[in-house]
């Protein structure tokens, strides 16, 4: 099964859509809103989601006022992502498109976000592409936000905190693999596939495209360790110390691969 194809059965799982609404997910998209409006210029601006899945950044950037131009590899993300425009009456412009050659014009967006295709292309020759393409749709001094899985997240998230092995036993043995190589190989049909990068690595990568890396964080830092995530997430006190401590140690470079997702904000 070549890689894209591999893509395209784990997200026929259909279990994309409502990932960031609770758990976790939150965690990843009330940090991630964050960073973002950090960097945003103030709309109306034009943002390229790329590989936007089901709309969930779009809808909210469309919402507080952004022109959005959502593209993902996926049809169905494609398809939720105009079912949920539609019933909120917000223009995101929803179509299917890779990020390796992407439909918009030269210098034509003022942001590009990246939050999904540079994970899931094993090969560094997709992920320079993309990179790319990026930076040639921006326009001059626009803002990528380039999303990444950490190198060690296979083992500290999947494996040893959710305990993916249980249902997966061959994760033991491919686990030393992925470290070395960054390269995550579905572990049965349906199951993820990617790449998890070291953080300099990242970096480089953003810059060896023609970026000036502006900042590179850890999104969620340990909150993916906690049994207790929900609970606390209900609980205003407990949900605000889980995101501070994201957020205060997220550039401290002895814990920035720690948790499951970096972000790279860079500018063209
Ligand atoms: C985990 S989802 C994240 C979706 C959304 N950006 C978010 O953060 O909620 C990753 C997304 O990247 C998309 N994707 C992966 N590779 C891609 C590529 N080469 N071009 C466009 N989209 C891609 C997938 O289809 C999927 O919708």
């Amino acid at each position: 099964m070549v890689p894209d194809d591999a893509l395209q059965a784990h997200y026929a799982l259909g279990k994309e859509q409502g990932r960031l609404d609770g758990g976790l997910g939150l965690v990843e998209f009330e940090r991630t809103r964050e960073l973002l409006l950090r960097h945003l210029p103030s709309p109306p601006a034009v943002v390229a989601d790329i590989g936007g899945g089901p709309g969930r950044y779009a809808l909210w950037l469309a919402s507080i006022g952004y022109a959005v131009r959502l593209r993902d590899v996926v049809p169905l993300h494609v398809d939720q992502a105009l079912r949920s425009a539609r019933e909120a009456g917000l223009a995101i412009d929803p179509k299917v498109g890779d990020a390796r050659d992407i439909d918009l014009p030269d210098g034509s967006a003022d942001v590009v976000l990246l939050l999904g295709p540079m994970y899931h292309l094993p090969e560094a020759t997709d992920r320079a592409r993309c990179l790319r393409e990026a930076h040639r749709v921006l326009r001059p001094g626009g803002v990528a936000f380039v999303a990444a899985i950490s190198r060690w997240s296979p083992r500290l998230h999947a494996h040893l905190v959710r305990r993916a092995y249980r249902d997966f036993p061959s994760m033991h043995e491919e686990l030393p693999a992925a470290e070395r190589t960054g390269v995550m190989r579905p572990l049965a049909v349906g199951g993820f596939v990617g790449y998890a990068h070291r953080p300099a690595e990242l970096r480089a990568e953003v810059e060896s495209a023609g970026f000036e890396c502006l900042d590179l964080v850890s999104v969620e830092g340990l909150a993916f360790a906690l049994p207790d995530l929900d609970e606390r997430l209900a609980d205003e006190t407990d949900r605000a110390v889980v995101l501070d401590a994201a957020r205060s140690l997220e550039r401290v470079p002895e814990l920035l691969g720690l948790g499951p997702h970096l972000l790279a904000t860079a500018r063209r």
